[in-house]
């Protein structure tokens, strides 16, 4: 199968491959790319809508749609680093502060070209398990990740600073049952990124009953 090729020219005509060869193609060739390889450059508005009304197709057990996104950009992104590195401040033990993990907060937003905060919003149904509102927001993320690919953009779901800290979820005007499940970083690659690793095959995570 052929590698993707970045920046993938998407005015160019689909690859003649069967859609199950294009839909492996993606899958196996999406890879996480970090803010330090963004160009600079800007991703066009109707992308971003793009990659969140396909995340909006993910699957929810009992229809809960459970995801929010808070979308940052422009001069949000900046905005949005003072907010998580002021609040690092405020909550971390002083003997575990670190004034490097403090400016990378502050400023790694201004990285990318938006900055997609990834909630969970509890819904009023009961029945459907906290975890089943987690998952379907992973499978959210997902499909926003595959989406990024096959636009030739880059993207990686983050979970450090204070991703989990109630003080962020306040922050953003999130409920007690909320939760922040992390921070999609987007931007144009500079370059293709490296080759995909897995630690081991997949078969090793398998087991069949037959
Ligand atoms: C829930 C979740 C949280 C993650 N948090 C981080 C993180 O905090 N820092 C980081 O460098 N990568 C983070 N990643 C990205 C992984 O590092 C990345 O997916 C992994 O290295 C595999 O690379 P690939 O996405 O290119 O296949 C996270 C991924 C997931 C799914």
């Amino acid at each position: 199968m052929p590698a993707i090729t970045y920046p993938i020219d998407t005015e160019a005509p689909a690859p003649a491959l069967p859609a199950i060869d294009q839909l492996n193609h993606l899958i196996r060739g999406r890879r996480s790319v970090f803010p330090q390889h963004f160009s600079g450059e800007v991703v066009p508005r109707e992308q971003v809508e793009m990659i969140l009304e396909n995340a909006h197709w993910a699957p929810t057990h009992g229809r809960t749609e459970p995801w929010f996104f808070h979308v940052y950009s422009g001069e949000g992104l900046a905005q949005f680093g003072e907010l998580h590195a002021k609040l690092y401040k405020q909550h971390a033990p002083a003997d575990q502060f670190s004034e490097v993990k403090y400016e990378t907060l502050r400023t790694k937003p201004t990285h990318c070209s938006h900055l997609i905060v990834l909630c969970m919003k509890r819904g009023s149904n009961e029945k459907i398990p906290v975890i089943e509102e987690i998952e379907s927001v992973a499978c959210a993320v997902q499909n926003m990740a595959l989406t990024v690919a096959a636009l030739g953009l880059g993207g990686y779901w983050g979970s450090g600073g204070m991703t989990y800290h109630p003080a962020l979820r306040d922050a953003l005007g999130l409920g007690p049952d909320d939760q922040v499940l992390g921070l999609f970083h987007l931007g144009v690659p500079k370059a293709a990124p490296a080759q995909g690793l897995r630690k081991t095959p997949w078969t090793e995570h398998v087991a069949w009953h037959e």
